[in-house]
C-alpha cells in the first residue's frame, strides 16, 4: 500500500502510508487533474498567487457559483488524532477563503474512521477534535455562524449514503485505487465509503440541498474523491453527453431505483405513457433554461439539444438533477476539488505529526519556534564564502519556504528576499532569523486569538454533534 515515488510505473497514492510523491505534473496527468491558473481565479489567496494550491476538479462550477451569489458549500474533514500543525492549518485558509467567497462550511470530524484506523475511541476523538483543531480554527478566524461541525459516528445519514453507495462499487475498485489486497483490514474498505457520505451529504435536503461542493485537500486524499465523483456519477439517472455533431444529448440511465419511474415493466414490456412523460419533463426543464431547440425523441432514448455549448453543461446538469430528484431520485452532483503542494518537512523529509522535528505545532511555544527553525534544514552552500559567490535555493531552503506558505503576506517582499538568497547577498542564518521573527509573530498572535475565542469553540458544532 505504500506509495510508489519512483521509476517509470504508475502513482499509487495510499491516504494512509507514510511515502508521498512530489511528482505533480504526473499527479496531474495520471490522475486528470485540471492545473490551476490563478488569473483564472477572482480574488486569489496567496496560496493560489504563490502556486501552492496548484490543480483542482470542477472548481469552475464553483466559481460559476460564486460570481452569481449562488449557494455553494465547501466540506472538509479532520482525523482526530495526534496535534494540530501547520500543515493542517492550510486547508482551513482555503475554507476561510471560501467563506468569504459566501460558502457555506461543513466540517466532518472523522473519529469512526479515527477510531478503525488509528486506534482513537470516540470519546477521545471527541476531546482531540475539539482541544486540538477546532480551538484552532477559531484562531485562524472561521466564522462559527457560518461553520457546522460534524461527528461521523452522530450522523446517520453519512453512514447510510456510505453502506448504499457501497453497491456500485467493488474490491477489483477498490484495488485498483487503493492497492487493497486481500490482507487489506476492511476498516480500510469502511473508512473510504464514510468518508463518500461525508463529501455527499451537505447535498441531501436535510444539508442545505443540491449545490455544488467543493473539498479542498492535499492531493493524499485524491483517491477518495476519485472514488466519490465516480459513485455520485453512477446513481445518476440521466446522462449529458456531448453530441457526435453539435450540441449536448441526454439519455436515460436506467438502473433498479428507477426502472418502474422510466416505465420498465417487470414483464419486461415498457410503459410508453410514463417514458412520453419523462421525457416531456426533460424538455420542459431545458425550456425552463431558455432552450427552444430541442428534438426529443422517446423512442430512440435521447433528447438532443443542438444550440446547448459546453458552458450550457453545468446549467442543464443542475436541471436533469433537480428533475431527477422531483422523480424520488437521489441527484447527487459529483464533488469538485482543490489540490495544494505539501510544504516541506522542516528536516528536508515529509512533514508528519508523529515526527515533531519535521513541522511547528500550533501549540508550540516561541522557544520551540526559534530553536526548530533554527536547525531547519537550509538550501545554502557549504561555506559561506561559497554562499556569497555561488547563491543559495529558496525552493528547497525551509525557513523560506515556510514564509512562503504560511507566515509572509507580502508578495513583492517575499521575491525580494528570494532573489536576495538566490543572489547570495542573503545568508541562510539570516533567512532563518527573518522566518523566525515572522513565526513567532504569526504564533504569539494565533495564541491570543486562542485564548479570546475559546468561548467560541461549541458555537462551531452542528446540532446534531453538541
Ligand atoms: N480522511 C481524512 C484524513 O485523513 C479526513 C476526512 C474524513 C476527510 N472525511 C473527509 C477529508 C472528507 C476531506 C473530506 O485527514
Amino acid at each position: 500500500m505504500e506509495a510508489n515515488i519512483m521509476g517509470d510505473e504508475d502513482i499509487t497514492i495510499d491516504p494512509w502510508g507514510s511515502a508521498q510523491s512530489t511528482d505533480y505534473d504526473r499527479i496531474i496527468d495520471q490522475f486528470g487533474l485540471t492545473p490551476l491558473n490563478p488569473s483564472t481565479i477572482s480574488q486569489p489567496s496567496r496560496l493560489h498567487r504563490r502556486g501552492i494550491v496548484f490543480a483542482h476538479r470542477d472548481l469552475d462550477v464553483v466559481q460559476e457559483s460564486q460570481r452569481k451569489g449562488d449557494p455553494f458549500g465547501v466540506l472538509t474533514g479532520l482525523m482526530p488524532s495526534g496535534q494540530m500543525h501547520l500543515g493542517h492549518s492550510m486547508v482551513i485558509e482555503q475554507v476561510k477563503w471560501f467563506q468569504h467567497q459566501g460558502g457555506d462550511v461543513t466540517i466532518a470530524v472523522a473519529d469512526l474512521e479515527s477510531q478503525a484506523t488509528r486506534g482513537v475511541g470516540l470519546e477521545q476523538g471527541r476531546k482531540i477534535a475539539l482541544e486540538e483543531y477546532i480551538a484552532n480554527y477559531a484562531a485562524l478566524g472561521l466564522d462559527p455562524e457560518k461553520t457546522n461541525v460534524y461527528f461521523q459516528s452522530k450522523r446517520p445519514v453519512v453512514q447510510r449514503l456510505g453502506f448504499q453507495l457501497g453497491k456500485r462499487t467493488n474490491l477489483n475498485e477498490f484495488e485498483a485505487i487503493y492497492g487493497f489486497n486481500g490482507e487489506t483490514n476492511l476498516a480500510h474498505v469502511q473508512a473510504p465509503l464514510v468518508q463518500v457520505g461525508d463529501i455527499l451529504h451537505p447535498q441531501t435536503e436535510e444539508y442545505g440541498g443540491l449545490r455544488p461542493i467543493v473539498v479542498p485537500v492535499g492531493v493524499d486524499q485524491d483517491p477518495h474523491l476519485r472514488l466519490t465523483r465516480g459513485l455520485a456519477s453512477k446513481t445518476n439517472w440521466f446522462n449529458l453527453k456531448d453530441a457526435s455533431s453539435r450540441g449536448l444529448i441526454i439519455s436515460l440511465s436506467v438502473h433498479d431505483e428507477n426502472a418502474a419511474v422510466f416505465g420498465q415493466m417487470p414483464n419486461g414490456r415498457i410503459d410508453r405513457s410514463k417514458v412520453e412523460q419523462v421525457f416531456s419533463q426533460i424538455v420542459e426543464s431545458l425550456m425552463n433554461l431558455g432552450f427552444s431547440d430541442i428534438m426529443s425523441s422517446p423512442k430512440q432514448g435521447t433528447v438532443h439539444v443542438p444550440s446547448a455549448t459546453q458552458r450550457d453543461k453545468h446549467g442543464i446538469r443542475m436541471a436533469l438533477l433537480s428533475l431527477e430528484r422531483q422523480l424520488g431520485g437521489p441527484g447527487l452532483l459529483a464533488p469538485s476539488s482543490t489540490y495544494h503542494h505539501f510544504a516541506v518537512g522542516m528536516t528536508g523529509d515529509k512533514m508528519s505529526s508523529s515526527k515533531p522535528k519535521t513541522t511547528l505545532f500550533l501549540k508550540d511555544d516561541v522557544g520551540t519556534v526559534e530553536k526548530k527553525i533554527k536547525r531547519a534544514f537550509s538550501g545554502s552552500q557549504a561555506t559561506v564564502e561559497e554562499h556569497r559567490r555561488l547563491g543559495g535555493n529558496p525552493d528547497i531552503d525551509v525557513a523560506y519556504q515556510y514564509m512562503m506558505y504560511f507566515f509572509e503576506d507580502d508578495d513583492a517582499y517575499l521575491a525580494e528576499i528570494n532573489a536576495g538568497y538566490r543572489a547570495g547577498n542573503i545568508l541562510a542564518g539570516e533567512m532563518k532569523q527573518l522566518c523566525i521573527d515572522r513565526a513567532t509573530e504569526w504564533m504569539s498572535n494565533l495564541h491570543e486569538m486562542r485564548d479570546q475565542t475559546a468561548h467560541l469553540v461549541t458555537d462551531f458544532l452542528a446540532r446534531d454533534s453538541i
